[in-house]
């Protein structure tokens, strides 16, 4: 069944660029209606341009800010059937050390702040204000893309590991208690994506990039990982993985967690000497 028969209505937070824009796209072509949400003003209106959508600047970041626009779409373009909370952020750990304090991009305390507000809060921010709207019209759907690192932590970013596994916890949180209101749930969990994240420009033919071992099962096109996603949502499925390795990682993590530790102990310093 095509998506837009059930989803007529979509919301896209960081639409951008990378990932979300590719799910912008991907969701224009299947005959939604698209509303583009970033930080940035001039990418959301310039991709909401491509595909014939609403492009807005909104700080996801901000639940006064965020809260006011998801209730202005839903008076002034529509109700809202598909939510994607999709921006995120990474900084990467200071000096090779998790819980630095020091230097790297800004201080470390507005490094772990900035990851709850835009990787977590934003997903709370979000299912506040949309799950009574939509628990009172009998459903609706919110997919919150999380990642790998959200299962399994990334090497060399502490704090985006962190709160990525609070962003998986919350989805369960989500599904577990608003599954039989017919809100249903997806969060998506890929590796290496080819974005300006791990410093791969958008529209870039190359795909080098990737960092602290993220890229070890190849680095994906975003286009691929909408298609991915949208699998997902048609199926319903709760965990989306692009890559589908992360299961047997995960499987092997949940079999001996001291096994699993010491393994990712020998991966870093495997990516240590190299980078030496
Ligand atoms: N690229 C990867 O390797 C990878 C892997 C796993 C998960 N992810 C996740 O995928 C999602 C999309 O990332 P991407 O790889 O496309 O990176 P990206 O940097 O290309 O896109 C992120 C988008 O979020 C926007 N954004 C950042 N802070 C925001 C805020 N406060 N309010 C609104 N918009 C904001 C940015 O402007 C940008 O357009 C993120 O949640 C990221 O953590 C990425």
């Amino acid at each position: 069944m095509p998506i837009a028969d059930n989803i007529k209505l979509a919301v896209v937070t960081g639409g951008g660029h990378g990932i979300g824009r590719a799910i912008c796209r991907r969701l224009s072509s299947d005959g939604c209606d698209v509303v583009v949400a970033d930080i940035e003003e001039d990418a959301a209106v310039a991709v909401a341009g491509e595909i014939g959508g609403r492009g807005y600047g909104v700080d996801v970041g901000d639940e006064n800010d965020f809260a006011k626009f998801i209730l202005s779409v839903e008076e002034n373009v529509g109700p809202i059937d598909l939510f994607v909370s999709n921006a995120g952020v990474g900084f990467g750990d200071a000096d090779s050390m998790a819980g630095s304090k020091r230097g790297g991009i800004g201080n470390a305390e507005d490094r772990w702040a900035a990851c709850w507000r835009v990787n977590v809060m934003a997903h709370v921010y979000a299912a506040r204000t949309l799950i009574p709207l939509m628990v009172a019209r009998d459903g609706g759907y919110l997919v919150n893309v999380a990642s790998a690192a959200g299962l399994l932590s990334q090497i060399g970013d502490a704090a985006y590991s962190a709160t990525k596994h609070a962003a998986v916890a919350f989805a369960e949180s989500l599904a577990i208690t608003h599954g039989e209101q017919g809100i249903h749930v997806s969060v998506v969990c890929p590796q290496a994506v080819a974005t300006q994240m791990i410093g791969i420009a958008d529209d870039s033919d190359s795909l080098e990039g990737g960092f602290g071992g993220n890229d070890v099962d190849g680095i994906l096109r975003p286009e691929d990982v909408a298609d991915r996603i949208i699998e997902g949502i048609e199926e319903k499925r709760f965990l989306i993985l692009p890559h589908p390795q992360v299961a047997t990682y995960v499987q092997r993590k949940a079999n001996d967690h001291g096994r699993w530790i010491a393994g990712m102990q020998r991966f870093q310093r495997k990516l240590s000497r190299q980078g030496d």
